[in-house]
């Protein structure tokens, strides 16, 4: 339900032009925030591919200029990678850091001049069960996806004394555009993790975009450097 919790607030959303980031865009606006949305395609503010090194500085400076200051990120572009290890290509494992990892870490470390004249900023970083978990043709994807929970905790633990929050959403499985195409081909996949949930579903993105923006709000005003699963409970089986 709409709120306007978050009215005053002004926030970046990456990977804003589909699934997760997109829903997450719409409810921080549905809670009276102010947005600026960056994406490599779709319907955004900013367009780029966001590892290229200059871009999350450029991202930052436009939304400064639009929005009147900066004072919440959520950055959740990320691509899936699945491979085995034998014959996992060097440059494709770079990839993943780059997109889920490295990109996240600028972002957060440019923005901390704006985080830091805000006085009560916000961070939430995009984890997965792949941050505390692997499987076979993960290593790249779990390996980005748990230095991005160790990143949200050491960065938690700077920014803190500054009033800034920083934690980490772990979706479980969850009906994107990422997720389709393996869902479709492999229709015993969805089965799975359907059955693993005790809630008996996939998660839909507006699953994850609202905790996302509880933990923007004031009502998560305490609460910093955690890893918080939404996967209708599939974890607890793992
Ligand atoms: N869908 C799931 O089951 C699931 C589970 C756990 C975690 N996640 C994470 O949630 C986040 C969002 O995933 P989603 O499921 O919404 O996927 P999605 O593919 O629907 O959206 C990801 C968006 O990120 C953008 N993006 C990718 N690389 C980029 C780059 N280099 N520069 C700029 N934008 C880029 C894509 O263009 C896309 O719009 C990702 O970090 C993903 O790892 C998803």
């Amino acid at each position: 339900m709409a709120s306007d919790r978050l009215r005053g607030r002004k926030a970046i959303v990456t990977g804003a032009g589909s699934g997760i980031g997109a829903a997450t865009a719409a409810r921080l606006r549905a809670d009276g925030a102010l947005v600026f949305t960056a994406d490599m395609q779709g319907d955004v503010d900013f367009v780029a591919d966001l590892t290229t090194p200059d871009a999350n500085a450029r991202l930052i400076e436009q939304a400064v200029a639009a929005l009147g200051g900066l004072d919440t990120l959520v950055p959740c572009a990320g691509i899936s990678a699945f491979h085995p290890l034998e014959g996992h290509d060097d440059a494709y494992f770079q990839r993943v850091l780059d997109v889920n990892v490295v990109s996240v870490f600028r972002l957060i470390r440019d923005a901390v001049p704006h985080l830091k004249a805000a006085g009560k900023g916000r961070v939430v970083t995009i984890g997965s069960t792949t941050s505390s978990h692997g499987d076979e043709g993960l290593c790249a994807y779990a390996a980005s996806k748990h230095a991005v929970l160790g990143l949200t905790k050491s960065v938690a633990a700077e920014l803190g004394p500054l009033g800034v929050t920083v934690n980490c959403v772990q979706p479980g499985a969850i009906a994107t555009p990422m997720t389709a195409p393996a869902f479709t081909q492999m229709p015993e996949f969805k089965t799975f993790w359907e059955n693993k949930a005790p809630l008996r579903r996939l998660g839909q993105p507006e699953d994850i975009a609202d905790v996302i923006a509880f933990l923007c709000s004031d009502d998560a005003r305490f609460m910093s450097g955690h890893g918080v699963w939404i996967d209708g409970g599939a974890m607890v089986r793992h």
